[in-house]
């Protein structure tokens, strides 16, 4: 049997009945928890327990709990970050770029400024396309306006959205984006060396931890290591120089054929599993990317203790375009005079489904 109990939440209390989920409970009490998939999956809206019994929704790191899987069972004392409000953005298209031959770089300028944490993530609509998650990321060079984002986009075979980029979806092309969404992003610390772990277009949310940190806290020890599978993927290239001017920033880059190249001491072989260094407690540790390399960090700074922040891309199940968005699509090519297999100048492999992010 249920019974009534007190939360309190960013010392905001409320009455809740035991059993309820602790994010419907707060959102009926009008206290805006961030919260985005409502399914444990993106870390939207974690909490922390200072006190109190929760059932579900825990994490690797203690006392912190997904919102949204988190039963009351107790009085509980409850708090969460606050982030920049969800809202939604409207822009277009202002520039496309070939960042590698499967990669690119595309900018969105909305109509008023952007509010996001470094590393956090928008849902952006494309016109006449299912949304896709994506993590705006700072330029190589510069600074951009505070209404422009930079989003790092892999151009994914037989998805519905990514093979449109550049083609269908060109200059101008509408855009909405949602958000901003996600846990994993920069928290000014309090000196503890930042470890930072990225596969593929994971680079994004964590070139923007990075830059962010490097701008902040200069002094403060971090390590990047950016994976992608092959050398003519591994866009990252300009940012790691960049790191290359700050004394207390190193990096890593590995390619599984990099043996095939020449490898150095900057471009390693593998995967950027196989080059962390044994992590300490004090660390605070960030992945993006693969699923598989997410887990894989996860576990290896759960085992020391270190904080986790992670951000994994799982990719959108493949689906058939219905007979409208076809039609629209072929229209649109057919006024543009392009053939029904758009391609950007050197496009070369493709993945099978469409990139979450
Ligand atoms: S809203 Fe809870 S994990 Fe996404």
């Amino acid at each position: 049997m249920s019974r009534k109990v007190v939360v309190k939440i960013n010392d905001q209390g409320f009455n809740a009945r035991t059993g309820e989920i602790l994010l419907d409970a707060a959102l009926d009490q009008g206290i805006a928890v961030p919260h985005d998939c409502r399914a444990g999956q993106c870390g939207t809206c974690l909490v922390r327990l200072k006190r109190g019994v929760l059932l579900g929704g825990d994490t690797s790191q203690p006392g912190l709990f997904h919102a949204c899987q988190a039963h009351i069972l107790s009085d509980a004392d409850i708090t969460f970050e606050k982030l920049p409000p969800v809202g939604e953005r409207r822009g277009v298209v202002t520039a496309i770029e070939n960042l590698a031959p499967d990669i690119l770089g595309v900018s969105i300028q909305t109509e008023r400024r952007l509010r996001h944490r470094p590393g956090q993530y928008y849902r952006v609509k494309f016109r006449g396309y299912p949304a896709r998650c994506f993590s705006p990321a700072p330029p190589f060079a510069g600074r951009s306006a505070a209404n422009v984002a930079h989003f790092h986009i892999k151009i994914v075979r037989g998805g519905r959205v990514t093979p449109n980029l550049g083609s269908v979806i060109a200059l101008g092309h509408k855009v909405v984006l949602e958000g901003p969404f996600g846990a994993a992003f920069f928290r000014p610390g309090d000196g503890r060396r930042l470890v930072l772990v990225a596969s593929g277009t994971g680079f994004a949310p964590i070139w923007a931890v990075a830059a962010a940190s490097l701008r902040t806290q200069p002094e403060v020890p971090l390590l990047l290591i950016a994976g992608a599978r092959k050398l003519s993927s591994l866009y990252a290239v300009p940012a790691l120089c960049r790191l290359a001017l700050y004394p207390r920033a190193s990096f890593i880059a590995a390619t599984e054929d990099a043996d095939r190249h020449a490898p150095s001491e900057i471009i390693r072989p593998g995967t950027p599993l196989d080059h962390l260094p044994p992590l300490l407690e004090t660390d605070l540790v960030y992945a993006a990317g693969s699923p598989k390399l997410v887990d894989a960090v996860a576990k290896k700074a759960a085992e020391v203790g270190a904080t986790f922040f992670a951000d994994a891309f799982v990719a959108n199940p493949p689906e058939e375009p219905t007979w409208l968005e076809s039609l629209r699509q072929t229209l649109a090519l057919a006024r543009k005079g392009l053939s029904a297999s758009p391609r950007l100048a050197g496009n070369t492999a493709h993945a099978h489904s469409d990139d979450a992010r």
